[in-house]
């Protein structure tokens, strides 16, 4: 028996609603009398979307919304008489939505109106992302650039600082030379804070990465202790160190890493105005090697636990810009490592966890 072969506009008709089926659109077709005489698979779906056999062959009236139905009424029928399409982003559902309506022509006359939904949700937020992280990354530049600028000037007001105080330790007054030593302390305590301002900026700006560098925990630990031991702030506060001489070496530049244990240790002192005992100890652990923290203060209360990593917190006003933790906090983060708070030690106070990973040579 001979297959009878399929006519080509028959091939073309199946075709076509296939491939309107296909497309990743809502999209439907009215005639001239607002009669539904399409509406494909992508119109059936989503929050919008309405059966195929139910609205088939029906006036558009009775099928949207009758809001939705007055609005474009006018619309449809300006399209009929000047052929001229229309298009327009709606928000609907929660969703944002690309709306086009199309005149379909035969020979002279507009006989159809395709009207084209597209779900542009998604692409929106992707765009908006797009620009949010654009513009944090202009301005993480910017406050890289700021930080760079004021660094400079800080460092020279500092060394005028030091001329002013010698110039005046010539001049004969015992009055005038005390009260030169107090200003000079001053400005440097107002440069060594906006120091730290700085140097939080520039290391927030700063990418994360690999440490490019590595730390001997007991050499750069032994540094800090020597640093603490003649700080005044450590006369009542004894510091027991518990560092194992056979620690492998830690991915952190030394330099961060005193750093940090400084923050971590001036700020046990705070906590411990009458005198008690830090301990700093550090260990392996898997491929990370900790150092802990442990002081025997005052301790961090619960109401403020969950803020003290942020910038400018502080419970020390005047004598604290509220930047040890988060700075510390971000030169281990940018090196692959991380600073946590782990609770009280085992004779109260507080106990701070810096983490890095084990490895690599010097
Ligand atoms: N060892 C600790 N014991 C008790 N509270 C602490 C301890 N370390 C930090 N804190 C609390 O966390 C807050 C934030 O600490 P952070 O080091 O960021 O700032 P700061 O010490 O107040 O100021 P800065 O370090 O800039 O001089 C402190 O003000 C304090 O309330
Ligand atoms: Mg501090």
């Amino acid at each position: 028996m001979a297959t009878r072969k399929a006519a080509p506009a028959e091939t073309l008709e199946g075709l076509g609603a296939s491939i309107l089926d296909a497309l990743p659109i809502g999209l439907y077709v009215v005639d001239r009398d607002l009669k539904v005489v399409a509406w494909n698979r992508g119109r059936e779906q989503g929050p919008l979307g309405r059966p195929r056999r139910l609205v088939l062959g029906q006036p558009l009236g009775k099928v949207l919304p009758t809001r939705s139905y007055e609005a474009l009424r006018p619309i449809l029928h300006r399209i009929f008489e000047t052929g001229a399409p229309h298009e327009e982003t709606t928000e609907s559902h929660g969703g944002l939505y690309h709306v086009r309506r199309l005149p379909v022509r035969q020979g002279r006359s507009v006989t159809h109106v395709l009207c084209w939904f597209e779900d542009i949700t998604a692409r929106r937020s992707l765009e908006m992302r797009l620009i949010a992280s654009d513009r944090l990354a202009f301005l993480g530049q910017l406050v890289a650039g700021v930080a760079h600028e004021v660094s400079n000037p800080l460092a020279g007001i500092a060394g005028c600082a030091e001329a002013l105080a010698s110039l005046a330790e010539k001049s004969t007054s015992g009055k005038a030379v005390r009260e030169a030593r107090q200003f000079k302390n001053l400005i440097f305590t107002e440069v060594a804070r906006c120091e730290r301002i700085v140097r939080f900026l520039l290391d927030s700006a700063r990418p994360t990465s690999e440490a490019s560098s590595t730390a001997d925990i007991p050499a750069t630990v032994g540094t800090a202790l020597r640093l603490l031991e003649r700080h005044p702030a450590f006369t009542k506060v004894k510091v027991v160190a518990r560092i194992p001489k056979s620690l492998p070496r830690a991915r952190i530049d030394p330099e961060s890493l005193k750093q940090v244990v400084m923050a971590l240790a001036m700020n046990a002192s705070k906590a411990m105005p009458g005198g008690g005992t830090l301990t700093l100890r550090a260990g392996r652990q898997g491929r990370e090697i900790f150092l802990d923290a442990i002081d025997t203060g005052a301790g961090v209360s619960a109401a403020i636990r969950p803020r003290i990593f942020e910038p400018y917190f502080t419970t020390n006003a005047g004598h604290g810009a509220g930047l040890g933790l988060p700075v510390a906090r971000t030169l281990v983060r940018s090196q692959g490592g991380d600073l946590v708070y782990r609770g009280p030690g085992p004779r109260g106070g507080a106990s701070f966890r810096v983490l890095v990973k084990a490895g690599g040579r010097g």
